[in-house]
């Protein structure tokens, strides 16, 4: 951990520039934890639906399940109407997040379409009302995610990010893409140090970090506080603590895939556990290119002493003796 922080969020000291990104049904706290103990510098939820919050909040515990060190910790909250969102984000508040941040760069068809996530980004006002609300009500600092607009037309990042801060919020993380490039393109890290160049609150540059490389690029290119990752850190959880996948031995991914398992059948229970970990598995082992018979085995299995014993067989034909 650096010893000075590197930003704040209001008053929150943030120690480290690198950061996961949220991402729906990957960033729960099993992964998230062990990442944040790996050197992302603070823990965003995946995004949670305020109708979801005010129909049930049983229905939505394992989204706001965090350890006591992974603070700050961040929940992010998405829906389209403000009353809605300030009265879930207020009932979740009594979980005590650090921060409350509100999603608007989710591009998914049945979030986006139905004016929540990036389905704001039209409708700066809204936005307003909605960043205003939270900031007025909430005990906590309220942040904000972005994408750079609707579509190539209507990129409207600056005008988004400038209510952002006035209404009162501490950070902005901005994902280089509008909501109708979905995952197509490449991120615009220009546009990122336009926002970063005008705003004074923290800005977080996000979009296609994959490598070391990238993040001294991304950082010099934006002059942003700091970096946020998403898919690369499934293949190489490492990259917070600036290693590239290359340079990590398989014994130590052999170690991380145990440590995460064994998070996973403590949060979910071991049947479940064991079928949602084949999602993080299939990334964490690409970089090997196992056989086909080998990997169906490893993601198919259902019994976790089988799952333990293809491990040990794949990864002692890894490790050199
Ligand atoms: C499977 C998946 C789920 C995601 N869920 C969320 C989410 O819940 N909230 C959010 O703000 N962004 C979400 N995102 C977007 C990421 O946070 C990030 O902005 C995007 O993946 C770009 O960063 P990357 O190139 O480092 O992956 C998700 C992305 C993926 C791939």
């Amino acid at each position: 951990m650096d010893s000075q922080p590197v930003f704040f969020v209001g008053n929150i000291p943030i120690y480290g520039n690198l950061i996961l990104s949220p991402m729906d049904g990957l960033s729960e706290r099993p992964f998230r934890s062990l990442v944040r103990k790996s050197g992302s510098a603070m823990s965003y939820t995946e995004f949670i639906n305020a109708i979801d919050v005010l129909a049930d909040i049983h229905r939505i515990q394992k989204k706001i399940a965090f350890y006591e060190f992974e603070r700050p910790v961040v929940f992010q909250i998405f829906d389209d109407d403000p009353d809605r969102i300030l009265n879930a984000a207020q009932k979740l508040t009594l979980f005590q997040p650090d921060i409350i941040d509100l999603n608007l760069g989710c591009s998914a068809h049945h979030v986006a379409s139905r004016g929540a996530g990036a389905g704001l980004l039209p409708h700066p006002q809204k936005i307003a009302r909605i960043i205003s609300n939270l900031v007025k009500h909430l005990p906590v600092p309220v942040t904000a995610k972005i994408r750079l607009g609707w579509d190539e037309h209507s990129r409207n990042y600056l005008e988004i990010a400038r209510i952002i801060e006035d209404c009162g919020a501490q950070l902005i993380a901005v994902h280089g893409r509008t909501k109708v490039q979905g995952y197509t393109g490449r991120a615009d890290w220009d546009a990122i140090a336009e926002i970063k160049s005008k705003l004074h609150i923290p800005v977080i540059a996000n979009g296609d970090v994959q490598t070391v490389a990238d993040i001294q690029h991304i950082r010099n290119q934006t002059q942003c506080d700091g970096v946020m990752i998403g898919r690369a850190a499934l293949s190489n959880p490492w990259i917070f603590s600036s290693r590239d996948r290359s340079e990590v031995p398989p014994h130590e991914v052999k170690s991380w895939i145990e440590a995460h398992l064994h998070e996973m059948i403590a949060f979910h229970g071991e049947e479940l556990g064991v079928i949602l970990f084949r999602k993080y598995l299939k990334r964490l082992l690409t970089p090997y290119q196992l056989s086909e018979d080998i990997l169906l085995a490893l993601l198919t299995a259902t019994d976790l002493k089988i799952l333990h014993h293809l491990i040990n067989d794949v990864f002692n034909t890894l490790i050199e003796p």
